[in-house]
C-alpha cells in the first residue's frame, strides 16, 4: 500500500494538526522499542506476565530498591537479561520518525524506556523518566559512567558489579520498584508541560502511571489536540481525540512521509 494514499480522515486529522504544530509531545512506552525486538513489560510476550521469577519472586520485587540493597545479585540478573535484549536491538522506524519531525517542528518525548534508542535515533529532547540503563554509578562513591553494554560483566554471571575505585556495589541509573522517579528529567517535564504543546500523542504505553496519564488529561482540559498509537485499550484511549491501533513502526513514519511531501 501506498502510505500516501487510501488514508483514513483521521489519519489526516492528525496530518493536519501535525502541521499546524509548532511544539509537540511524544509520551512512548515499551511498545515502542517492541517493533525493535524487545520485550513490553505488560500484554503479549510481557516481562511481568509471569507471576514469579526463577528466584521465586515477583519481577517487580526483583527489580526493587529493597531487593538491590538486599540481594543485589538477584536485581542484577534481571537487569542484565533487560540489557543482554537491547544489546542485540537498535532503534526502529518509530523511533526514527519521532526523531526526523525535528525538522519540521519542535519535538520532546517524555519515554519511559531505559534503552536509549530515542537518542540513538536522533531526537534531541528527550526526557528519560525512568533513567538510562546506560548511565552507571557507583552506590558508595562519586564514580560513574557510560557503558554501550554490560558485556565487561558477562564473565561474573550470578554476581553483582563492583566499582573499579571503591569496589562497593554499583547500578544503572534507573528507577527501580520502591524509588522516587528523578529530579531533573521530572523538573524538565514540569517545565516544558508549562510552556505548553500544540499536539500530545502517547505512543506504545500501557499509560499505567499518572506522570504518563498527565499530560495527556492537562492537554485535554487545554483543548490541546490528543493521539494514542496502541493495538491495545488502555485508560486514555476513551479520552484521546484520536486512537490508532496500529503500531507505531507503521504510523508514523507514514505522517513523517506525508509532511515531507506535503501532501494533502
Ligand atoms: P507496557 O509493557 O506496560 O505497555 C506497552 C504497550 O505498548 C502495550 O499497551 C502494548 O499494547 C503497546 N504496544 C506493543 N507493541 C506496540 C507497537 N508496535 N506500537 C504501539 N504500541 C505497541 O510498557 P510501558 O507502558 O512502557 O517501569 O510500562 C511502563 C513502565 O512499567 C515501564 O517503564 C517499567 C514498568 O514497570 C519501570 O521499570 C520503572
Amino acid at each position: 500500500m501506498s502510505l500516501l494514499e487510501n488514508q483514513s480522515v483521521e489519519f489526516n486529522a492528525v496530518l493536519a494538526a501535525l502541521r499546524a504544530a509548532r511544539r509537540v509531545l511524544f509520551i512512548t512506552g515499551a511498545g515502542v522499542s517492541a517493533e525493535s525486538g524487545l520485550p513490553t513489560y505488560r500484554g503479549i510476550g510481557g516481562l511481568y506476565n509471569d507471576k514469579a521469577t526463577d528466584d521465586g519472586v515477583p519481577i517487580e520485587l526483583a527489580l526493587s530498591a529493597e531487593m538491590l540493597e538486599q540481594r543485589p545479585a538477584i536485581t542484577w540478573k534481571y537487569l542484565r537479561q533487560i540489557e543482554s535484549g537491547c544489546r542485540r536491538a537498535g532503534f526502529n522506524a518509530a523511533h526514527k520518525a519521532m526523531a526526523d519531525l525535528q525538522e519540521h517542528m519542535e519535538v520532546w518525548v517524555l519515554t519511559q524506556n531505559i534503552d536509549g534508542f530515542h537518542g540513538d535515533a536522533g531526537s534531541q529532547n528527550v526526557i528519560e523518566i525512568h533513567g538510562n540503563a546506560r548511565h552507571l554509578r557507583c552506590c558508595g562513591c562519586d564514580w560513574q559512567e557510560e557503558v554501550a553494554d554490560y558485556s565487561q560483566w558477562d564473565s561474573i554471571d550470578g554476581a553483582a558489579p563492583a566499582c573499579p575505585q571503591c569496589g562497593k556495589l554499583i547500578r544503572p541509573e534507573v528507577v527501580l520498584f520502591g524509588e522516587m522517579l528523578p529530579s531533573e528529567p521530572l523538573a524538565r517535564l514540569h517545565q516544558e508541560l508549562a510552556t505548553g504543546f500544540d499536539l500530545v500523542i502517547s505512543v506504545g504505553t500501557s499509560s499505567v502511571f499518572p506522570y504518563i496519564v498527565e499530560p495527556v488529561l492537562m492537554a485535554k482540559r487545554a483543548g490541546v489536540r490528543t493521539v494514542e498509537i496502541n493495538p491495545a485499550q488502555t485508560e486514555i484511549s476513551d479520552w484521546v481525540d484520536w486512537k490508532f491501533q496500529q503500531q507505531a513502526g507503521e504510523l508514523l513514519p507514514a505522517w513523517l512521509e506525508c509532511l515531507a511531501k506535503q501532501v494533502r
